[in-house]
């Protein structure tokens, strides 16, 4: 027979007071057990052995309760509303597309769409067509990826081809970025590797000058940078005349700046100039109405610079451990 109260309720708080009126520091059992010695020395047994039943009982009835109260949904929960909600934890953005979607945010408030193009490329989108002459070094089986089958076909070097593809294919005014995957047989270092990203711009219209090209590098380093201290270096690419390279002045603060800019301040991002007529034609556009300015660079290099990483082969790995502390910020 039970010697406990029937007490029945699957209202946590409700058991959690039944619990303590029995087996609380001050409760009935503990107030049993002092008095005890007020009792005779012949009767001390068998009460002694009541309330050890009556504690055993209490406790089995008070798990018995609380399974109950945790399965039991009809009653309503007692919950605190301002308790903080459980984290939900969502990946995060690899630090290449963090970096590439920034580029296409600035382009595109400047009025760039974009524009993309395959990664297995032909002969002619690739050099030909960008008034690459026949012997260029860069067309070496050394630097270019050439496939067996198709016949004549490589993994395309640079994002250039979308140049090309984009004019091929649309009348001026063309004004797109075109980011993407490259390939080059390189050796893998801590500096380079054979698969890496560039973001492509390409600017054709009617008078288009130097001084505009000049002023949207100037605009994307401001934004991207948060620094508009910039130079233009005389270069030369085949498809672009004039060339540029494109330097922002990092600092010489630190003794890494001293590293990464040679001790010089200064840091190359990128390559420009204006589309070689050649090419223009090349594409089907006349280069007397039209002219226009092209740039590209690699999203490695400036993830590198706006991460501080040091080693361009923790991108492709995929460890965790790195990927997990990029957030989308810049
Ligand atoms: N294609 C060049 C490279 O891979 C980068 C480049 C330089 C692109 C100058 C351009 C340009 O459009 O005008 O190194």
């Amino acid at each position: 027979m039970e010697i406990v109260e029937s007490f029945e309720s699957t209202n946590p708080r409700e058991i959690e007071d039944f619990r303590l009126k029995y087996l609380g520091k001050k409760g009935l059992v503990a107030g049993f057990f002092k008095s005890i010695s007020q009792i005779s020395p012949q009767a001390r047994k068998p009460i002694g052995q009541l309330i050890n039943k009556l504690k055993k009982e209490v406790f089995q009835k008070v798990k018995r309760l609380e399974t109950q109260s945790k399965f039991d949904s009809s009653e309503p929960k007692v919950d605190d509303v301002s308790r903080p909600g459980f984290p939900i934890s969502s990946g995060n953005r690899h630090p290449i597309a963090i970096v590439k979607n920034r580029m296409i945010e600035i382009f595109s408030t400047i009025g760039f769409g974009l524009s993309e193009g395959p990664e297995i490329e032909d002969d002619w989108h690739n050099f030909s067509a960008l008034n690459f002459p026949k012997h260029h070094p860069a067309r070496d089986m050394q630097d270019t990826f050439y496939l067996q089958q198709p016949c004549g076909h490589l993994l395309r070097t640079h994002t250039s081809t979308v140049q090309v593809r984009h004019m091929e294919t649309h009348k001026p005014p063309i004004r797109i970025i075109s980011p993407g995957r490259v390939f080059r047989s390189e050796t893998i270092t801590a500096r380079s590797h054979c698969l890496f990203h560039q973001i492509e711009g390409l600017y054709i219209d009617k008078k288009v000058s130097f001084a505009d090209l000049k002023q949207t590098i100037h605009y994307f380093c401001e934004a991207l940078f948060k620094n508009s201290k910039m130079r233009l270096r005389p270069s030369y690419f085949p498809f672009t005349e004039p060339s540029a390279e494109v330097d922002i002045y990092w600092g010489l603060e630190t003794q890494a700046d001293y590293r990464i800019t040679k001790g010089t301040g200064w840091l190359e991002i990128m390559g420009c100039g204006m589309v070689d007529p050649n090419v223009l034609e090349n594409c089907g556009i006349d280069s007397n109405e039209y002219s226009g300015y092209a740039f590209g660079l690699g999203i490695e290099r400036i993830a590198m610079l706006l991460f501080q990483i040091e080693d361009i082969r923790l991108f492709y790995e995929n460890d965790i451990r790195f990927l997990s502390q990029f957030k989308a910020t810049l």
